[in-house]
């Protein structure tokens, strides 16, 4: 079968904050890049970001102190050099958004507002009210409209073409017709999201499911510290739905069944804005212990009311709307119920910091790159500070676009043939044609309610063998699959079956780090090992994928820095 086989200089897969800044930098260039994403840009998870983007912006802050609260949230795994351009960065990142147009909440003085988020020492999160994530990313969409960055929306890209040493294309098709394409180019750039869809209970968009994870690792190429995964304290009971940690920033107090204001014995000094692997902790921990609300008690409060209808309105409208629509609860008259909810991958991709795609942590795969959730860099290291994702994915994003431009004149463009594409035909065919008896729903519903019980909050080697020997099975039930829709215009069911695939294969990298992990950090907590082990786990974890979908783990260096490790007390 002949596929058309388009050439361009850069290829930017993924159109949220970090995919839109690349794709600017390239094209502002006078370089020719294709900008490919599953949805139209303006539906990229980046919008869903509510709370606020960090910078040191207060003339009582300081650069310093936002990587010292970055550093010592990451746990201490967080590699310092990373995250010392991040903070530094950070206030000509918040001002070159104002400039290209984007309307920052304000004080009565005209500066730019900031919200308290958890583990910070300063009011630091800049925001547009509730609607941060979409004010930047709207913000971002115009200035690459402006430029005429071209834009293949609602096309999925299925593999990379990774041959002769170096990332030579990708291998895509046309959600509206199936109909394939290669994108031959000579530099290639991932910007596709975390991985939260492993989880039951998540915050992720339904379409975030973290496929370039599962497209690299298949190739042999390492993931890194898959096994952190961030549960945010507030999502939505029952759905996950984010509420977010602007509500506490604003004020609210978490409840439970007793109208006990729990984070009292858990974070003493910093209650609610404690960092978030400790206020999931907490919560979780309030629910197993019988103290829970709802009517399964599987929810704690999240009490707002004493906030008032005007500053609820004023700062959170999204999230009072979003309570009304899916709880049919309005916080400005009752407290809503709200559980830890899976919602950000610090793991990911391993990236140096100008965004360069590693393939051992001392060797990097020419004209590949990545950057925003589905890297790993590593500025969040164990655990993430709210409100340094937006800050992080639009930073790389851009830096990332900026060494594209410096490399790509040293790039040589490599031949590619129909044959490069002859995986995903042949894989597409198998699931179309089928005839087994799995549903695509049905398993994934299963793989994500175990992970969510055996790989979640609260992690043991009993739990975590119990899953791994349940994605074996999940893996040889996804062989048989069969799809209900044959045809090729919208197939989402073929869409969906090859996202399953990819849930599948980063699920075993979350399991396998998490176990081999023997010790807590941030957001892995090992029942079974409860403290943090310096001398054995200060360092990062590379997992690579055979073909029969075994993987073997080797471990990295930190970059260490001016905070030395010490007890991470709130
Ligand atoms: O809670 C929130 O608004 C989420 C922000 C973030 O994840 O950084």
């Amino acid at each position: 079968m002949d596929i058309p086989i388009h050439q361009y200089d850069a290829v930017v897969v993924g159109a949220g904050l970090a995919g839109l800044a690349a794709a600017r930098e390239i094209k502002k260039s006078g370089k020719k890049v294709a900008l490919i994403t599953k949805l139209h840009p303006l539906r990229s998870h980046s919008g869903a970001a509510q709370g606020g983007i960090n910078a040191a912006l207060a003339k009582d802050d300081s650069v310093e102190l936002h990587e010292f609260d970055t550093v010592k949230g990451s746990d201490y795994l967080a590699d310092q050099d990373a995250v010392e351009f991040m903070c530094q960065n950070a206030p000509e990142l918040v001002r070159w958004f104002e400039h290209m147009g984007a309307v920052f909440s304000r004080n009565e003085d005209g500066t730019i507002a900031q919200r308290p988020f958890g583990g910070q020492s300063h009011p630091r999160a800049c925001f547009a009210k509730d609607r941060t994530g979409l004010t930047l990313l709207q913000t971002m969409f115009e200035q690459t409209n402006r430029l005429g960055v071209e834009v293949f929306d609602e096309w999925y890209v299925a593999d990379i073409i990774y041959k002769e040493g170096v990332v030579a294309g990708v291998c895509a098709y046309d959600i509206k017709t199936s109909k394939p394409a290669i994108f031959n180019a000579k530099a290639v750039m991932f910007a596709t999201g975390g991985y939260g869809r492993a989880f039951k209970i998540n915050s992720n968009a339904h379409a975030n499911t973290g496929d370039a994870l599962s497209i690299v690792a298949r190739h042999g190429l390492p993931l890194e510290d898959m096994e952190f995964v961030q549960f945010h304290p507030t999502g939505l009971a029952g759905s996950g739905i984010l509420m977010s940690e602007a509500a506490r920033g604003e004020g609210g107090k978490l409840l439970n069944s007793k109208g006990e204001r729990f984070m009292e014995k858990y974070a003493p000094e910093k209650m609610e804005l404690a960092p978030r692997d400790l206020v999931s902790r907490s919560i979780t921990q309030e629910i197993l212990e019988g103290r829970g609300v709802g009517p399964n008690k599987d929810a704690v409060y999240l009490d707002l009311t004493h906030l008032g209808e005007e500053k609820i309105n004023e700062r959170l409208p999204e999230l009072r709307d979003l309570a009304l629509t899916f709880l049919g609860m309005d916080m400005v008259k009752e407290p809503i119920m709200i559980a830890a909810t899976a919602h950000y991958s610090m793991g990911g991709i391993p990236v140096t910091i100008e965004g360069r795609v590693q393939k051992s942590p001392t060797e990097i795969v020419p004209g590949f790159y990545a950057a925003g959730e589905c890297s790993c860099v590593s500025v969040h290291g164990a655990n993430r500070l709210g409100a340094n994702s937006v800050l992080e994915a639009p930073l790389f994003g851009r830096h990332t676009g900026k060494t594209i431009v410096e490399d790509i004149d040293k790039l040589e463009l490599v031949e590619v043939s129909s044959e490069d594409a002859k995986g995903m035909i042949d894989e597409m065919q198998r699931l179309l044609t089928n005839n087994g008896t799995e549903r695509v729903a049905k398993l994934r519903e299963e793989l994500q309610a175990s992970m969510m019980e055996n790989a979640g909050v609260f992690r043991t080697k009993e739990s975590l063998e119990k899953q791994k020997a349940l994605i074996k099975k999940y893996r040889e039930r996804y062989k048989n699959i069969r799809l209900d829709d044959k045809s090729s215009t919208y197939n989402t069911d073929l869409q969906e079956a090859i996202e399953l695939g990819h849930i599948i294969d980063y699920s075993a990298f979350i399991v396998e780090g998490a176990l081999a992990r023997e010790e807590s950090r941030g957001a892995h907590f090992r029942n079974d090992f409860p403290k943090r082990d310096d001398e054995k786990f200060l360092k990062h974890t590379y997992a690579y994928m055979d073909e029969n979908g075994d993987i073997r783990l080797e471990y990295g260096e930190v970059t260490l820095g001016k905070f030395e490790p010490q007890a991470r007390t709130y």
